[in-house]
Formats: structure tokens, sequence, C-alpha cells
């Protein structure tokens, strides 16, 4: 399985949020997958500017590093999100990217595919921000698997407490198996069922505006 992480903090791969992450890799591999980065700490992907390129071309004007993450994910199986907890939301950097990723959403664009998500912050609820981003990863056709995060003020210094380590190797091994395993369940089956319809008849009611979503959904969901 080949999966891309996307690490939102400004700290990359100095900071608590790619160490807890590695944690996840290491399960990841102990199945036998294997993870690529993405890379946002230094402004690789600027903020949406709304001109809505990607709903009527399939394409953005921005000449940044989007596109060659967005060709990862499409190549890859899964995706990981990492992100510190940022006044109870995700980083800048991460928004940026959720933000330019509205085209692949009312797509659907990552369909089959699995990911999960990682979170820290220093002092805590970071549950919410997990769940935000299981979110995410389901509106573009991806099946969150789960999610870890860790409060740091709780760790002894860098270190991870075992059990925080634990969940995020399992994690990482249950990204894989899923995957292999192509699973589901009957309740995440109707959400993104739910999803899916409430993005149908968006881009029917966009049809004229939005020609490639149209022309999208014709082509790879069926749409009369
Ligand atoms: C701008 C900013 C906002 C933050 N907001 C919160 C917060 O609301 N709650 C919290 O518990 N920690 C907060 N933190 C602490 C970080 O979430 C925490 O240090 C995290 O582990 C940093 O991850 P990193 O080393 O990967 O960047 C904030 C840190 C920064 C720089």
């Amino acid at each position: 399985m080949n999966i891309v992480c996307i690490v939102g903090s400004p700290h990359g791969l100095e900071g608590n949020t790619f160490r807890l992450a590695q944690a996840v890799f290491d399960g990841v591999r102990r199945q036998g997958g294997v993870v690529s980065l993405a890379l946002l700490g230094d402004g690789a992907v600027q903020p949406c500017r709304g001109c809505d390129a990607c709903h009527r071309l399939g394409d953005c004007p921005q000449e940044d590093g989007f596109a060659e993450i967005i060709a990862a994910i499409e190549a890859a199986d899964g995706v990981i999100l990492a992100s510190p907890n940022y006044i109870g939301s995700v980083s800048a950097q991460l928004k940026a990217f959720l933000d330019r990723c509205g085209g692949a959403i009312h797509c659907l664009a990552f369909g089959g595919k699995y990911g999960v998500s990682v979170v820290t912050s220093g002092a805590g609820d970071d549950q919410p921000i997990v769940d935000y981003l299981n979110r995410f990863l389901l509106m573009t056709g991806i099946r969150p698997v789960g999610g870890v995060h860790a409060v740091m003020a709780a760790q002894s210094g860098d270190h991870f407490a075992a059990e925080v380590r634990q969940r995020a190797e399992q994690l990482g091994e249950e990204l894989v198996l899923a995957w292999r395993e192509g699973r589901s369940d009957p309740q995440m089956e109707r959400e993104m069922a739910a999803f899916r319809e409430r993005m149908r008849q968006l881009v029917v009611w966009k049809g004229d505006e939005w020609p490639y979503e149209y022309t999208y959904w014709q082509e790879h969901h069926g749409l009369a």
C-alpha cells in the first residue's frame, strides 16, 4: 500500500506532529506499506482565491506545490493527514490545502482510498480536529479508518507515552489492513452515500457554470 502523509506543521520533520506520524508509519511499514511525504510547512500550498477555476476547468491557476500533492494522492492508495492543534483547529498551512480541494470534494475524486488523521497539541481537545480531518477525507471519497492524537503536556519531554505510541502504531497497521481487506462499515457507507447525493445535487444545479465537474460526474459517477 502506498500512502502519502500530508504534514501541516510549520515545524515539518522537526515537529511533534511528524514524530507522532512516524509512529503511525512504523505500523504501516510493519504491514508492508510505504509512506511518502508532502510537507506544507514552508507555504508550499497557498490559500484558495475562490476563483472557481477548479469547478469550471478542473485546474487551479495558482503555480505552487498543490498539483504535485494532488498527483501524489491520486497515485496513492491512502492518505495520512497530520496537523498541530492551532486554536482548536488545523494549522493554516493544512487548511489552505484542504480549501484548495473543493474540486476534489465535488468530484469525490479520491474514491477507493483509505486514510487516517494525526493531531498533536500543547494542552488538548484534539478529538474535534481528528473528527474534522476524517470528515474531510470522507468528503473526498476516502474511507477514514481512525485517528490518533497526543497532548504534549501529558507526555514526558519529547517522548510519547507508551499507550500513545501503541495507538499510533496500531492505527498505521489498521490503515493497511483496512485497505487490503477493502473494509467498510454500514454507517460509514450511509454517510458517504448521503454526502455523494449532496454533491450530485450541487453539480447538477451548477451544471452550466461548472462544466468540468458536470462532465467528471458523467464520466466517473454515471450522471445521466
Ligand atoms: C499558533 C499556535 C496555536 C496553538 N494553539 C493551540 C491550542 O489551541 N491548543 C493547544 O492545546 N495547543 C495549541 N498550540 C500548541 C501546538 O498544538 C503544539 O505545540 C503542537 O504539538 C505543535 O506541533 P508541531 O511541533 O508539529 O508544530 C498552538 C501552537 C501554535 C504555534
